[in-house]
């Protein structure tokens, strides 16, 4: 555009000037109802007061879960290869870690095992010992910390010597109703421990109501389920496997019982089942690449709805953040934002203690 100081000659002229340095004037008093230039979206954007008043979703620590790494170990802290900041935990630590969770207003948190090979089976008989490192870590954090909610997947692939989180036959298939007998003990040994809610990620046809019964049965009727009801076979969980040592036994892949992520239909078949079986809550896994599902399910079965940033979403953000190429807290916000926009009830993040603390901070 033409400005007055390449042409002084419009100084001396308040109406030329006013011509060429705002062409929009020209257009007719008023403008066109609706539209440019009496609409302008910037307005609303033009200071932090009026942005934060017009902001449409707020993230707040209330929205994360935080998913946590087990060891049996004298070691307290044994880093995760390939996810900066994160650390496989013994259980004095990860009771430190549940307090760490309640003081940032983190409302739960998430363990996983890395179960010691000599202890994995082709059944995972393991998951169903009621003094397995799961389970007695979840009584270490609930007597702790009782506030805390505490969220335990059920599937085997942790206690499996061929890394699936069902039964395999000697074909290497995976058998759908064997498993679910097991992923019941399982649920059965993580309730008793004290443990306030059952996921199901093992991806196994008719588990969540088969689980909802034998909790029922148990007394356990008020042990929710937050279901992984539409998981995908994705290539986002590398990290997460070396973290649980799952990537060394894996046989195969898990396409068999995983979803295919060309589908969407699908996931609102599986989701829909999922509730009718017993779900108290739902999720999507993984988030980022998989928003529109979130917003499908959301916005279609209207159920508290959450997504799981996985281990390889943590891990390429950090990467290119250590790099220099991306700012951590930057990414890392916009992309928890951007789960809560989607229509997300809450969210699985490795970075639920650094948010919680910057959201904390007012960041
Ligand atoms: C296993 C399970 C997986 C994750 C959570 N539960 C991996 C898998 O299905 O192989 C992945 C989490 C992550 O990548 O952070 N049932």
């Amino acid at each position: 555009m033409t400005t007055s100081r390449q042409r002084p000659i419009a100084k001396s002229s308040p109406a030329t000037s006013r011509v060429i340095a705002s062409p929009a004037r020209e257009t007719p008093a008023g403008g066109a109802p609706g539209m440019y230039p009496t609409v302008r979206m910037r307005r609303n954007r033009k200071a932090p007061w009026s942005r934060r008043l017009v902001a449409e979703h707020v993230l707040s620590t209330s929205d994360l879960v935080w998913p946590i790494f087990l060891i049996d170990s004298s070691t307290r802290r044994v880093p995760v290869d390939h996810m900066p900041d994160v650390d496989r935990v013994n259980i004095e630590e990860a009771v430190r870690e549940a307090e760490r969770a309640m003081s940032l207003g983190i409302p739960a948190i998430a363990p996983f095992p890395n179960v010691d090979m000599k202890l994995r089976d082709a059944t995972g008989s393991e998951a169903t010992r009621p003094s397995n490192l799961m389970c007695r870590a979840v009584r270490a954090i609930k007597s702790a910390v009782p506030e805390i909610g505490i969220i335990t997947d059920a599937a085997l692939d942790p206690y499996t010597s061929h890394g699936h989180d069902g039964v395999l036959d000697e074909r290497h298939r995976i058998l759908n109703d064997e498993s679910i007998e097991v992923l019941k003990l399982q649920a059965l040994a993580l309730a008793d421990a004290g443990a306030d809610c059952i996921a199901p990620s093992d991806m196994m046809d008719g588990r969540v109501g088969a689980i909802r019964a034998a909790l029922d049965k148990a007394g356990h009727q008020d042990v929710q389920i937050l279901s992984y009801a539409a998981k995908y076979a994705s290539g986002f969980y590398g990290p997460f496997r070396d973290a649980i040592g799952t990537n060394a036994t894996l046989i195969g892949d898990k396409r068999t019982y995983q979803m295919d992520p060309a589908n969407s239909d699908e996931a609102i078949r599986e989701v829909a089942l999922d509730i009718a079986e017993g779900a108290d809550m739902v999720m999507v896994k993984p988030g980022m690449p998989y928003l529109d599902v979130v917003r499908r399910v959301a916005t279609e079965l209207k159920v508290p709805t959450f997504a799981y940033q996985v281990s390889g979403e943590y891990s390429m953000l950090m990467a290119a953040a250590r790099n220099g190429w991306l700012d951590r807290d930057r990414v890392m916000m916009e992309s928890l934002m951007a789960f809560k926009r989607a229509g997300c009830a809450g969210i699985l993040t490795y970075f639920a203690p650094a948010a919680a603390k910057l959201i904390k901070a007012g960041g």
